[in-house]
């Protein structure tokens, strides 16, 4: 499997809080990479460093093989990097398709408006808000606002995307139709990186993952692998996934 994105020993100081300490990392083409961790082991830091919104302290972020490092966020939106959002925070005042629209113009250079909206309306059938088109950002619900991040993010056309906590704060049910749209996107063949509370959901969608705690990768493996790692076990999981790991044999 081709590596299309790689991490070597990056590093990111806020203040006194290493958010990333030395993090190496590889993705494969057409991974879906679960990246797990307590709050505030630096998984969002490492989508902000990788897609240009902060900067690394030290280390190199390589995208098919090119120095990204100091690129800003236009920039890697242009060669296909993605992210959602894990505080949501569309225009309130533009339309839904607007919105959409606005993510695809943003990072394909020459696209004229009209074609935007013709492309922004398909994804907001794919993530099923296609009737609420031409409403105000602003009226939509919370899981709808995270549906909504979803389309802005695959209107972007990534190669790369990354879905920083789409789950959070939705139901059972709507968890499960965002597990569909998440497994849909990876057959389009989009290399996905899934930070994730929820395990039911990394462990049924992942491939592999790998673990954050206070910026420092602590295991990169197999799900199988994840749930027996006694470090992760002890830095996040808990006993629930001993003894569930156990009981698999
Ligand atoms: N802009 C910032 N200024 C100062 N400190 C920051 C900033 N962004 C992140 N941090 C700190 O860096 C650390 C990592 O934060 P980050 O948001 O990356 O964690 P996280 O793994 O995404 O957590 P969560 O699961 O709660 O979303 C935390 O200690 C956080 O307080
Ligand atoms: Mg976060």
């Amino acid at each position: 499997m081709a590596e299309v994105l790689v991490l070597e020993k990056v590093s990111r100081r806020f203040g006194g809080v290493q958010a990333l300490q030395g993090v190496s990392l590889s993705v494969g083409s057409g991974e879906v990479l679960g990246l797990i961790g307590p709050n505030g082991a630096g998984k969002t830091t490492l989508v902000n460093v990788v897609t240009g919104v902060r900067s690394a302290s030290a280390g190199r972020v390589l995208f098919e093989g090119r120095n990204i490092t100091r690129l800003q966020p236009f920039q890697t939106a242009r060669i296909g990097l993605a992210r959602t959002f894990q505080i949501v925070q569309p225009f309130p005042d533009l339309t839904v398709l607007d919105n959409v629209a606005a993510a695809a113009l943003f990072s394909q250079r020459g696209t004229r408006l009209s074609e935007a909206r013709e492309f922004a309306a398909e994804q907001l059938e794919f993530v099923g808000l296609g009737q609420f088109a031409a409403k105000s950002a602003h009226t939509l619900t919370l899981a709808m606002r995270k549906r909504l991040e979803l389309a802005k993010a695959v209107a972007m056309k990534p190669k790369l995307l990354f879905l920083d906590e789409v789950n959070a704060g939705l139901n059972a049910s709507e968890v499960d139709h965002a597990m569909v749209l998440i497994r849909q996107i990876a057959k389009r063949g989009i290399t996905i990186v899934l930070i994730e509370h929820l395990m039911k959901v990394v462990l049924t969608v992942c491939s592999r993952i790998v673990v954050l705690q206070n910026g420092a990768l602590i295991a990169d493996g197999t799900p199988q692998d994840i749930v027996n790692d006694r470090r992760v076990v002890e830095a996040y999981l808990g006993k629930k996934y001993a003894q569930l790991s156990a009981a698999r044999g």
